[in-house]
């Protein structure tokens, strides 16, 4: 596990963009994992600015996002297919058509198909996280076996609050998701979690240097070969 802490969210976007610039360099056709949520938004677009600054082709690049609401239509704003779009496929300076997210229509088969989607491109290389308040990944929220695979879950009441800020109200916010399972996630090749501000002090704690435990979803993350963290000092703050 490699921690890395930086006094502001610029420096930390800047370094952890280096490390996807770096896996595109030696592959051009590199999957990447993507999160919605404030966390990545900084480091989605300092990709985009150092990809363009070393005449970086991202053509062939391809994405899988984490997650997306049950319920929303892809076009509306709220939903991550629009999210995706604006902060990744837009910041980083992807191909739409490379880029793919979970079918959230509740249609039969939806999370059998986007598995199978992840395994046809050889897996994933470098998968961008962040963490909830309550620990989550992505919408793996306490409780979600440690092998779990692509599926609809339930939100978590924190979860529902905390993104209740991109609605007009909570009673809006959709109660359930697709999520990529904590399996899928583990599997990726390397990953990059992001946390900024003291808001997430207790969770990143908890996860690093907590009990392992089904109840912290991010504290799985301790036993993955490649993970860095990239948390500024607040986050970092109640780390020991
Ligand atoms: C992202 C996701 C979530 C967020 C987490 C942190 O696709 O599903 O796990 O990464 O809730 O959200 P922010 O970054 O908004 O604090």
């Amino acid at each position: 596990m490699h921690i890395h802490v930086f006094s502001s969210e610029a420096e930390l976007a800047e370094a952890a963009a280096g490390r996807i610039v770096d896996r595109v360099r030696q592959d051009a056709g590199a999957v990447v994992g993507l999160a919605t949520g404030s966390s990545p938004v900084a480091v989605y677009a300092a990709w985009g600015r150092q990809a363009r600054a070393a005449g970086l082709d991202q053509s062939g690049v391809r994405g899988f996002a984490l997650d997306e609401y049950l319920g929303l239509e892809p076009e509306d704003p709220r939903s991550y297919h629009a999210v995706i779009r604006r902060d990744a496929v837009a910041g980083a300076g992807l191909d739409a058509d490379l880029v793919r997210i979970p079918d959230g229509s509740g249609a039969p088969g939806a999370a059998e198909a986007y598995e199978q989607a992840i395994r046809d491109a050889g897996g994933i290389d470098v998968q961008v996280l962040g963490i909830g308040r309550n620990g989550h990944l992505g919408f793996n929220e306490p409780g979600a076996a440690a092998d779990s695979r692509t599926r609809v879950v339930e939100l978590a009441e924190a979860t529902i609050e905390d993104n209740a800020r991109f609605f007009e109200r909570a009673d809006d916010v959709p109660t359930e998701a697709i999520t990529q399972g904590l399996g899928t996630i583990f599997e990726a090749r390397e990953l990059l979690v992001i946390a900024v501000g003291a808001a997430k002090a207790a969770a990143v704690a908890a996860a690093i240097e907590g009990e392992e435990t089904e109840l912290v979803p991010a504290s799985r993350l301790r036993n993955h070969a490649n993970v860095h963290w990239f948390i500024d000092e607040a986050a970092a703050s109640g780390l020991s």
